[in-house]
Formats: C-alpha cells, structure tokens, sequence
C-alpha cells in the first residue's frame, strides 16, 4: 500500500449528528491509522478531533471504530489493508459523541471509583504477608490493561443496552475486580462486589477478549472464574455437584 493513494472514509460531527467524509491521501511506508489521520489534519482538515497522547499502544486513549472494528488507531498499520481497500474509521459507538472521533469515555471514569481499591487483609493470624509467584503470576495479566476502553466498547449489554449503563460495571472492571479476587493479600468481598456490579448480565461471548489491544483474556482468565465464585458462594448445591463430579 506504500506509495499509493488511498481513500479513507472518516466520521465527522458531534452531538448533534454527522456522517462520513472521504479524504484521499498518500500512504508512506510504516504509517499506521494515527499517522493518516494526523496526515489529514495537516494536510485537509485541520479541524478533525482525534484524541491521542503516546502514539506508542500505552496511553489506551486512540480508540476507534476502524473498518467496523475496535483498535487503538496507533497500532493498525495502514499496510494491513488490502491494496485499493477504503478504509473507515469512526469514534467508538457506545460512548458519546463530543465532536468528530472523539468520544465522551468519563462514565468508565465513574465506575472505577466504584471499585474500592487494594484493602490489605490484616484481621487473620495467619496472614504473613506472603505472596508466591504463582500468585504473580495469576494476575500479572490483568496490570496490562492499558483502560483503552476497547472492550467496555464493544460489550453487547453496554453497547445495546444503555439501560444497563449505571447497573453494569463491564469487563474492563471485571478484570479489576478478579485483580483484586486473586490478589492473596487482599482483604475486600471482591465475589459479592462482582456480583453487584452485574456480572450475572455477561453472557460469556468473548467480544471483550477478541479487541482487547493487550491480549487479556478477560472472558476466561476474569469473568469465568468469578462467576463461579459467585456460584459457589450463592448456590451450594451446584457447588457440591460440581465437586462430586469433580472427583469421578
Ligand atoms: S464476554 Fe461478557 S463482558 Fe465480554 S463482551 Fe461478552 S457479554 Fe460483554
Ligand atoms: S481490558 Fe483490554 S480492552 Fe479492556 S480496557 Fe483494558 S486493555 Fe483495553
Ligand atoms: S496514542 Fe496512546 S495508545 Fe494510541
């Protein structure tokens, strides 16, 4: 694709309502959706809204809708799509519109403050303050999470249900919350706050875990083991099923 012109359709508006300009432009070797889009503000739309900060796939700020699908503009080469291909990029479509592929995200800033923080547990005799690595390890994913928002994004119950919006943490708090489930150390009810946070509405569709830009598998490494944690702790008699089967 280096060399050639391509044309790239992309979302421009606000609140109010807006739809897709075309913008043909030269594409240089190594340039990803960042780069164009800065290209065109350069070069044809100084006004075009792009939010951005380290151009590096660390910042988690340069989320977009890129050909139908959630990715950090910063990390999708231009070369992955096919020669003569129109590309689209749109702001992501559960948050809302502030102007052109800037979203409002500040309702994922209100639900962190639902997640209380780290509470040492000090109350047992027993705690020495011992971490092994294999409890390191466990949880050594979950500190990736760059808070991109690409998954929150595109969950179905956010994504299609906003009444689900004050009532439904999401998986990006889910996977903070299985943070802090398995953090040995921690001394908060991470299973009941799970389980308040509406996790029960996942349906385990795995969206989440196919846009994730740092590889987390939120649905299999978070949620899973929380739900049954959550069923262990709220239906008894599957637990003691699952341990009768477990020990055929
Ligand atoms: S697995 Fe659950 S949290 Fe992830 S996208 Fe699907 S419904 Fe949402
Ligand atoms: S879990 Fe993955 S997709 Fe979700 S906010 Fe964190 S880095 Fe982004
Ligand atoms: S600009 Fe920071 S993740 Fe893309």
């Amino acid at each position: 694709m280096a060399g050639q012109e391509t044309r790239i359709r992309v979302w421009r508006g606000d609140a109010s309502g807006g739809g897709f300009e075309e913008y043909r432009l030269s594409v240089e070797e190594g340039m990803v959706v960042l780069d164009a889009m800065h290209a065109i503000q350069a070069t044809q739309a100084n006004d075009l809204a792009v939010r951005w900060n380290c151009k590096a796939g660390r910042c988690g700020s340069c989320g977009a809708e890129i050909d139908g699908k959630p990715r950090l503009m910063c990390m999708t080469r231009m070369s992955s799509f096919a020669a003569g291909a129109t590309v689209t990029v749109a702001p992501l479509r559960t948050f809302p519109v502030i102007r052109d592929l800037v979203t409002d995200v500040s309702i994922n800033y209100e639900k962190a403050k639902n997640t209380s923080p780290f509470q040492p547990a000090t109350s047992s005799p027993d705690v020495a303050q011992r971490l092994y690595q294999e409890d390191v390890e466990r949880i050594r994913e979950f500190h990736n999470c760059i808070e991109c928002y690409l998954c929150q994004n595109v969950c179905h119950v956010l994504r299609d249900h906003s009444e689900h919006e004050r009532v439904y943490a999401g998986p990006r708090f889910f996977v903070r919350l299985a943070s802090l489930e398995m953090h040995p150390l921690d001394g908060a009810d991470r299973v009941t706050q799970a389980k308040e946070a509406g996790i029960g509405l996942c349906n385990v569709t795995k969206c989440c875990t196919e846009v994730c830009p740092e590889g987390i598998r939120i649905t299999d490494n978070a949620i899973i083991p929380l739900k049954e944690r959550i069923a262990d702790r709220y239906n008894p008699v599957g637990r003691l099923f699952r341990l009768i089967s477990a020990g055929d």
